[in-house]
């Protein structure tokens, strides 16, 4: 691989924006600077594009078994998604079998990445059967290079499913092993029974996930899973917050101090409870967990981007296609299966959303896409930064692209798009991974296989330093 110059574009990254010049050689970002001279480098003239360091979305589930099935999205079909969508970079969930071990879940998932993934990435583990030859295996995580863990407080009645002294004692060990845990806070005994009890009344409707999921269950895991990790003395990251008290929960440990990580999505925006009653069965493309949303949530949302009590932004993409997937539910919303896609819209949705409507800058969009997802999972400044010795991970953002979303025009394997008909103002125009362009104007340029394994070490910031 040669070098490549980027000339005439306005630099962004989470600090500040400049005019600025781009210089790669190889995989890396050699200068950054004005007036480079490139040395017999390809240049390509950006001007009108704003350079940002690639996304990051440490939010995704590829090829996932889930719900009595398996996403629609597989490695190369999810990962030209994610490339179309401006992200040169994901960390999936990796799943412990029953039974099976952690090294068992890294090594299934990497089989299922390495000859399909367009993009570099890397994997959390997701501990559902913590017995005690996997607590003595779980410290040897951090050595593979896999910087973090989840524990799942809902999906009561499936393998999924944790109790509170085992999330307990996974942050225990993994505050000890150098491994952040990750935390899907709802009360699943509370939406269990509530479930139970909607099945019983013969309210079978998709709505109902909602309705037997409200804020409060989000809320009382939330703040638990943070009392739980403050006893351990273990920082944590709640996922996918989705309303107003689980973010007050969050902000309240901040203010006491707490290292407490927090990251919320674009259908927490885009969508809300009233696409969950959409006629027929239409709401079920719209089933998620935590559920959508009363707007009433969003203005706490948005602060909590704007001050930092959230960090990050990521997709929670797993996605299922209406056919045969989310119709397993037609007769019972319990049995739909969770999950939308989304990691092709994220940017785009944050930038239409956020900062077309001023409530956050472009630089604040950067950190939450980018730069604070590779502090906190542990690859900063190898991944979300524009600096000499990062890797040449670069989005070209074209700030003046209009996109209407239409299942037509999407990158993944899904028959149905959450987002139909809705016009994006800004998108990625190219899009390189180290150096490599896998996307431009709407085409998948790269190679299946050429991603790679991104290895993690994780370093806890204290207290307050975690809000920004
Ligand atoms: O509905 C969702 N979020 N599905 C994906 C699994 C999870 O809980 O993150
Ligand atoms: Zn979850
Ligand atoms: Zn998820």
């Amino acid at each position: 691989m040669g070098r490549l110059l980027f000339t005439g574009g306005t630099v962004v990254t989470a600090e500040g924006s400049y005019q600025a010049d781009v210089l790669i050689k190889d995989e890396k970002i050699v200068a950054v600077g004005k007036d480079l001279s490139g040395d017999g480098a390809e240049t390509v003239d950006v001007s009108g594009k704003l350079v940002m360091p690639g996304f990051i979305d440490a939010h995704t589930h590829m090829d996932m078994p889930f719900g009595g099935t398996v996403t629609a999205d597989d490695w190369a079909t999810g990962t030209a998604a994610v490339a179309a969508g401006g992200t040169t970079m994901i960390i999936d969930f990796a799943l412990q079998e029953e039974g099976g071990t952690l090294a068992g879940a890294v090594e299934t998932w990497t089989e299922k990445a390495r000859d399909k993934a367009l993009i570099d990435y890397g994997f959390h583990v997701a501990i559902t059967d913590l017995r005690d030859d996997v607590k003595t295996e779980l410290p040897s995580l951090a050595a593979k290079g896999i910087a973090s863990v989840k524990i799942f407080m809902a999906y009561k009645g499936t393998p999924l499913y944790s109790e509170d002294d085992d999330l307990f004692e996974v942050l225990q060990l993994s505050k000890d092993a150098g491994v952040l845990v990750l935390v899907h806070a709802e009360n699943g005994d509370v939406i269990a029974k509530l479930q139970e009890q909607a099945l019983a009344r013969g309210d079978i409707a998709p709505r109902f996930h909602a309705l037997t999921r409200p804020p409060q269950v989000e809320a009382e895991a939330t703040g638990r899973a943070i009392r739980l990790a403050e006893v351990a003395g273990a920082p944590i990251l709640i996922v996918h917050v989705s309303c107003a008290p689980a973010l007050e929960e969050i902000h309240r440990a901040h203010e006491r101090g707490q290292t407490v990580y927090a990251e919320t999505c674009p259908q927490y925006f885009a969508f809300s409870y009233s696409d969950l009653a959409r006629e027929g069965f239409q709401g079920a493309k719209y089933v998620c967990s935590p559920p959508l949303r009363d707007e009433s949530n969003r203005p706490a949302l948005w602060n909590g981007l704007k001050v930092g009590d959230l960090q990050i932004f990521g997709s929670d993409h797993c996605s299922f296609n209406y056919e045969g997937q989310k119709e397993l539910g037609k007769e019972d919303f319990t049995l739909i299966p969770n999950g939308l896609p989304g990691v092709e819209e994220r940017a785009m949705a944050l930038w239409t959303l956020g900062v077309r409507k001023g409530r956050l800058s472009e630089n604040q969009f950067v950190a939450a896409l980018s730069t604070n997802q590779a502090r906190i999972y542990g690859m900063y400044p190898k991944k979300g930064a524009l600096v000499p010795g990062a890797d040449a991970d670069i989005v070209l953002w074209d700030p003046e692209l209009s996109v209407m979303a239409t299942v037509e025009n999407r990158h993944g394997n899904v028959d149905y798009t959450p987002y139909e008909g809705m016009a994006f103002d800004g998108g990625p125009a190219s899009v390189y991974v180290r150096g490599r362009l896998v996307y431009r104007d709407g085409e998948i340029m790269g190679e299946h296989g050429s991603g790679r394994f991104v290895e993690r070490s994780f370093t806890a910031t204290r207290g307050l330093e975690a809000r920004v």
